[in-house]
C-alpha cells in the first residue's frame, strides 16, 4: 500500500491496487494530508475486528473533492473520513446529512451503505468523550471557554450546548463568526442553570484583557483553532493569564508539546492534547461504518 494515493490513482485504481490485500474500501480524504494518523489507528482496529479491508490517505484539493466522493462511491468504499479543508463543503455532496452534522455545518465522515451517501459529524462526540477520558468529568458540570467558531469550534461548542454545559463563552479572532455561532445556540440555554452575575452563553473579543476575566469564570478551556499546529507558535492564551484551577484541552496535537499544553502545564493547570478526540471521533466513525463497537483500547496504542 503506498503512504498517499490521488485522484489519478483513484482514476486506475484497479491497476494501481491490484497487488494490495487486503482492499482498501476506507480513507481520510485532506490536502494536507501526509501527517494524518488516522490510516494507523484505523487499520489497527480493522485487523482486530478481523475485518479483512485498508484504510488509507488520499492528498485531494478541493476541486478534486467531488470527482473523489463518486469515484470511491462507485469503489465500494465502505466509507470516508474527511479533514482540512473539505468538511464543509463535503455537506453538498451527500445524499443525505445526519441532524448533528446539519447544525454543526460541517461533515468528518461519510458512510456509504445502502447506495445512500451520508454525513456524520462524529468531531463534537468525539470532544465529549475526550474530556471525560482525560479530565474525568462532563461537559454538563463545566463552565467552558472555546477559541475559535471555525469547523472544529463549531462542533465543540454545539456539543457543549447539547450537554447543557453550565456556561459557555467562545473567543474568536473574527468577532462576528463567534457571535453568530453564540445566536445559533441561544435556544440551549434558556434554563436556570445560573452561575453568578455572568451571561450563561456569550461571545467576546479575542483579546487578552478579555479572556482574563473569562478564565476566572471558566473551568475548562479549549483551543479550537489552528494554532499551535506550526513550530513556532504562540500559545493562543498566554501562561501569566492561565491558573491553576484549569482544564486545558488543546485540538492540536503533534509529537512535541504544544505552547498552549505548555502554557497550562506552567500556570499549575491540567492539560491534554487532540489525540483523545482524534481518538474518539476515529472510533465513532467506525461504529457509524461496520454498526459495531470499536476496539478502542487497540487503536489508543497506536497514538502512543
Ligand atoms: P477548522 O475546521 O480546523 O476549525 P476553520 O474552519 O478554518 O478550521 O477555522 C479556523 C478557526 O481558527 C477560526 O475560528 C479562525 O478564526 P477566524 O474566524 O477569525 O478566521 C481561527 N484562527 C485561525 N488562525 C488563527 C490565528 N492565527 N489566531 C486566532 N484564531 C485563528
Amino acid at each position: 500500500m503506498k503512504e498517499i494515493y490521488t485522484l489519478a490513482d483513484l482514476k486506475d485504481w484497479e491497476k494501481t491496487t491490484h497487488d494490495v490485500d487486503p482492499p482498501i474500501r476506507l480513507g481520510v480524504i485532506g490536502d494536507p494530508v501526509a501527517h494524518s494518523l488516522s490510516p494507523q489507528m484505523q487499520n489497527a482496529a480493522l485487523s482486530a475486528c478481523k475485518i479483512d479491508m485498508q484504510y488509507a490517505r488520499f492528498q485531494i484539493s478541493s476541486a478534486e473533492l467531488c470527482e473523489v466522493l463518486s469515484l470511491v462511491r462507485k469503489l465500494d468504499f465502505i466509507g470516508v473520513n474527511l479533514t482540512v479543508p473539505h468538511k464543509i463543503a463535503a455537506l453538498d455532496h451527500v445524499d443525505d446529512v445526519d441532524p448533528d452534522a446539519r447544525r454543526i455545518g460541517a461533515v468528518n465522515t461519510i458512510s456509504f451503505a445502502g447506495k445512500t451517501a451520508r454525513g456524520f459529524n462524529t468531531d463534537g462526540r468525539g470532544f465529549s468523550r475526550a474530556i471525560r477520558d482525560e479530565f474525568s468529568v462532563d461537559l454538563r458540570d463545566l463552565r467552558v471557554l472555546v477559541l475559535g467558531a471555525g469547523g472544529a469550534g463549531r462542533a465543540i461548542a454545539m456539543q457543549c450546548a447539547k450537554e447543557n454545559c453550565e456556561r459557555l463563552v467562545i473567543a474568536n479572532r473574527t468577532f462576528e463568526k463567534g457571535e453568530q455561532l453564540a445566536d445559533k445556540l441561544r435556544n440551549f440555554f434558556t434554563g436556570p442553570k445560573v452561575v453568578g452575575p455572568v451571561p450563561r452563553l456569550q461571545a467576546i473579543r479575542w483579546e487578552e484583557s478579555a479572556c482574563r476575566f473569562q478564565v476566572a469564570n471558566a473551568d475548562l478551556i479549549v483551543n479550537a483553532t489552528p494554532v499551535g499546529l506550526n513550530r513556532g507558535d504562540a500559545s493562543p492564551i498566554p501562561a501569566q493569564v492561565l491558573a491553576p484551577h484549569l482544564m486545558v484541552y488543546d485540538t492540536v496535537y503533534s509529537s512535541e508539546r504544544t505552547a498552549f499544553v505548555s502554557a497550562a502545564l506552567e500556570a499549575g493547570a491540567r492539560a491534554a492534547n487532540g489525540l483523545s478526540m482524534l481518538l474518539h471521533q476515529g472510533a465513532l466513525a467506525l461504529e457509524i461504518w461496520f454498526q459495531r463497537e470499536a476496539p478502542i483500547d487497540v487503536m489508543r496504542k497506536t497514538l502512543l
